[in-house]
């Protein structure tokens, strides 16, 4: 199938040139070499490196003296990513945007076009980022990890919930090999740091009734940012701002696509069980815990009693009564 064309993704003649200067780090290329291994006029060149410099890569030079990049950018570009990810299910189609409203729209644009399995989507920013009930996300350009995934499982839709908590699963083991921090997973989809909002993932589909036809998931990560705006700065947090130390967006990402992969291939292979049990591992928040949970006008307090078959929240209400929670957003309640 023809890849599907996408208005506003980063040209691929950009992305070389991103790599011509990575692969030269802090060595002078000029323009006309520049334009030459590339294949585009001594213009483009100019055009392109003003834009990256609007994005805030540090190309310094001008088009007589030549170029080099003060430091190699932390951008998500396809070409160096695909180098991380040789034969695996996400290094094929690799969609690359400085800024698009929300990857997760452009995701489900791609599944309806028929895209296949294993689309990738990243963008830099996003003006219009999507996050659960409704929500926005928090997009800060070139700080976060904002990647959708276009998965086409043969699986019922009520088992669709069971990749968001997979997916947490595998940024949850992304984060500890790269960090050493032990991220908490709060059902369904939020990736918690000390009590902070680290992450999240909003997973949407298109189905039959009885049979998924694309699944796309999508997962914001807070990687470099160095604060939050309003209300966000006492909720919000980051790896940087846990570590003082900034983090490479990209191997992160290699990190977090290889673990998915994997955990893709188990969930299809052995079922839902594989995840409830291993999300049972990994969460405070499965067994034990006291929550209030919220739906709604509706509210109550109780304390979680594990997971269900198909990967729902259990909680026992105070009057001893268990109940399956489908949806609703789960808070700490000491
Ligand atoms: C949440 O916790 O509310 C879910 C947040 C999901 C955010 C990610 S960022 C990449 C992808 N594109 C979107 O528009 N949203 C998801």
């Amino acid at each position: 199938m023809a890849s599907t064309s996408l208005p506003g993704a980063t040209d691929k003649r950009l992305a070389s040139l991103l790599a011509l200067f990575a692969n030269n780090a802090t060595i002078s290329i000029s323009g006309a070499r520049i334009a030459r291994e590339i294949g585009v006029s001594r213009s483009t060149v100019w055009r392109w490196i003003e834009q990256l410099r609007e994005v805030g890569v540090r190309v310094k030079g001008r088009p007589h003296t030549g170029y080099f990049l003060e430091r190699v950018p932390d951008i998500l570009t396809p070409e160096l990513l695909r180098t991380k990810l040789k034969g695996s299910l996400f290094g094929k189609r690799i969609c690359h945007f400085f800024r698009t409203d929300s990857t997760n729209r452009v995701g489900m644009e791609l599944g309806y076009a028929g895209e296949p399995e294993g689309a990738v989507i990243l963008a830099e920013e996003q003006s219009a980022g999507r996050g659960r009930a409704g929500r926005s996300w928090h997009s800060e350009r070139g700080t976060g990890i904002y990647v959708t995934l276009l998965l086409r499982p043969k699986i019922s839709p009520v088992q669709a919930p069971l990749l968001t908590m997979m997916a947490g699963l595998s940024a949850h083991a992304a984060i500890q090999a790269r960090t050493g921090l032990q991220v908490d997973l709060k059902w369904p989809n939020d990736l918690m740091l000390n009590g902070k909002k680290l992450g999240g993932i909003l997973t949407e589909m298109y189905s039959d009734t009885t049979l998924v036809r694309f699944v796309i998931v999508g997962i914001g990560i807070n990687v470099n940012q160095e604060k939050f705006p309003g209300e966000l700065s006492t909720m919000a947090t980051s790896l940087r701002a846990e570590t003082g130390k900034n983090e490479s967006r990209l191997e992160l990402l290699a990190r977090l696509l290889r673990e998915f992969e994997n955990d893709y291939n188990r969930f299809l292979r052995e079922g839902a069980s594989s995840v409830t049990a291993r999300f049972t591992k990994a969460s405070s928040y499965a067994v034990g815990k006291k929550v209030r949970v919220t739906n709604g006008a509706e509210s109550f307090t109780g304390v979680t009693a594990g997971l269900a078959p198909e990967g729902l929240l259990q909680v026992e209400r105070e009057d001893g009564k268990i109940v399956t929670v489908i949806a609703g957003d789960v808070t700490d309640a000491r």
